[in-house]
């Protein structure tokens, strides 16, 4: 550790309280705001501000990077939010994509049955009440498959005498299915032949379009298909800031494979997708955990999700599925199209099997925020700074004049101008240079370039590296390929 780096002393963090923290910061530096708030908002809806947005972009492009232009058999769409509704009656959401919910009749909140159980297991194991959690856990696993599923979880809920984890009532309404779907009108009819859904994930656009991505691109399998765009759906329990919204963006990969070959596949992407957080992004690789699904959601034979320590607790930031051939097969069947491959050196004839990788960008955002925050003293001077790392980070560099006035201030302002076109950079000439890093730290700005009286005779600035707080002089004519380097 050099001299520099003794400057820097960690605070330490309590847990429960960053979560305010990086509610109010994201707000007031421009990060997230709450959506329509000069009207009360709404209901776990956010707009990302003009950090947020750059940010978030930079999630998304460096996803895309990733998944497309790394790998040679995988191509990008952008499908429509609106599709034909029998797309969703094929794909099984309009008959299976529901959440089990219970109200409580004292304080009429809403909760998900399935939740209240697994709460109730995990509780009993943490306990140590192992038996009594295997026992529970036996019984919600056959409840899972029961035909009256509402009133199996119902049983369970009363016969273990489960509470409301917020206030304690068990005042509970019986078990309800809810389809998570939204529905809209297309057209000036609001009738039925007029009903249309917001997709509630991004899968089902690429496999409608399998047969055209794969003829228009000469794709062979094994190959695959990636997007980014906007889910929606209608979750009865919301919260957790942009943990889970109503309306959020998906990042999804669909992988076509020759059946008997899934499971390698899934292995691999497991790994892929796993290390792409740790080396890409840069998350603490400690808070990143594996988590296997026993209970199934309708198209899958495996699934697996990696979760994320976030304060409020661990939680899924992408779902790795094995698919099997169901949506492909689902969409044969409604659309009356095959949906075959046909191995030209074989000439062998399948229906291809799906490994997917979905992950939210809200999440991983989400995950970002929290994983970055650090609070430690500098100079004696206490600080907040996001550790982003510099791909993520939503300014690159900061550029400082000591004094605004005159050549110095021209000079800062031309290298501004010059970064810009490559780089988000900020141009920042208002109050103690002290004062201007530490609003660099607090969005998370990992280099800032102070032009001072010296940089009139030798062309040269002086970096500032934000984790460290080090600094060094570095001539002007080299400051961009410096940031270059430092964003590969
Ligand atoms: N196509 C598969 C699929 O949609 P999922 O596990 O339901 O799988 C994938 O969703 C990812 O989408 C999740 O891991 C999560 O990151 C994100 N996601 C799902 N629901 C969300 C919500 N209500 N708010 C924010 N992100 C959500």
């Amino acid at each position: 550790m050099g001299n520099a780096d003794k400057r820097v002393q960690s605070v330490a963090q309590s847990p429960e309280k960053v979560m305010n923290k990086l509610v109010s910061l994201a707000k007031r530096r421009g990060f997230i705001y709450p959506s329509s708030e000069i009207y009360g908002g709404l209901s776990s809806c956010f707009d990302y501000g003009p950090l947020g947005s750059e940010m978030k972009k930079n999630i998304k492009d460096l996803w895309w990077i990733s998944m497309t232009r790394k790998h040679r058999n995988i191509v990008g769409i952008d499908a429509s939010i609106m599709m034909n509704p029998t797309v969703w009656e094929a794909s099984g959401h309009v008959s299976s994509f529901n959440d089990p919910m219970i109200d409580d009749k004292t304080t009429k909140r809403r909760y998900r049955a399935d939740h209240l159980i697994e709460n109730h297991i995990e509780k009993l194991r943490r306990d140590a009440k192992e038996e009594d959690a295997h026992r529970v856990s036996s019984y919600y696993e056959s409840a899972s498959e029961a035909e009256d599923q509402n009133r199996a979880f119902y049983d369970i809920i009363i016969a273990e005498e489960i509470k409301a984890p917020d206030t304690g009532s068990a005042d509970w309404t019986e078990v309800r299915q809810f389809n998570l779907m939204f529905q809209c009108n297309m057209g000036a009819l609001a009738e039925s032949s007029g009903k249309v859904y917001l997709r509630p994930e991004t899968a089902q656009g690429i496999f409608v379009n399998f047969h055209n991505v794969r003829e228009s691109s000469r794709m062979k399998v094994p190959f695959g298909i990636a997007q980014i765009g906007k889910a929606f759906r209608n979750e009865i329990v919301k919260g957790n800031f942009i943990f889970r919204m109503v309306e959020f963006e998906q990042m999804e990969m669909q992988y076509f494979v020759k059946p008997g070959t899934q499971v390698e596949s899934f292995e691999s992407w497991r790994e892929e997708r796993f290390n792409w957080y740790i080396e890409r992004l840069g998350i603490t690789p400690e808070k990143l955990h594996w988590y296997k699904h026993d209970k199934l959601a309708h198209y899958a034979d495996l699934a697996y999700d990696i979760k994320f320590e976030y304060p409020f607790g661990i939680e899924e930031i992408e779902g790795i599925h094995s698919r099997t051939d169901f949506d492909l097969k689902q969409h044969q069947e409604f659309s009356g199209k095959n949906m075959e491959y046909i191995d030209q050196t074989t000439n062998e004839r399948y229906i291809p099997y799906v490994v997917e990788t979905s992950a939210g960008s809200d999440r991983l955002f989400l995950a970002l925020l929290c994983d970055s925050y650090t609070e430690d003293v500098i100079d004696g001077e206490q600080r907040v700074m996001m550790r982003f790392a510099p791909k993520i980070a939503p300014v690159k560099a900061a550029i400082l004049p000591l004094m605004k006035k005159g050549e110095m201030g021209e000079k800062a302002a031309k290298l501004r101008d010059e970064l810009a076109t490559d780089f988000m950079v900020q141009y920042d000439d208002a109050g103690s240079i002290g004062k201007r890093y530490r609003r660099q730290d607090e969005i998370g700005t990992p280099f800032c370039f102070t032009v001072d009286h010296d940089s009139m005779e030798d062309h040269s600035v002086t970096v500032r590296y934000r984790d460290t707080a080090k600094q060094e002089r570095i001539e002007i004519s080299k400051v961009k390929e410096f940031l270059g380097a430092k964003l590969v």
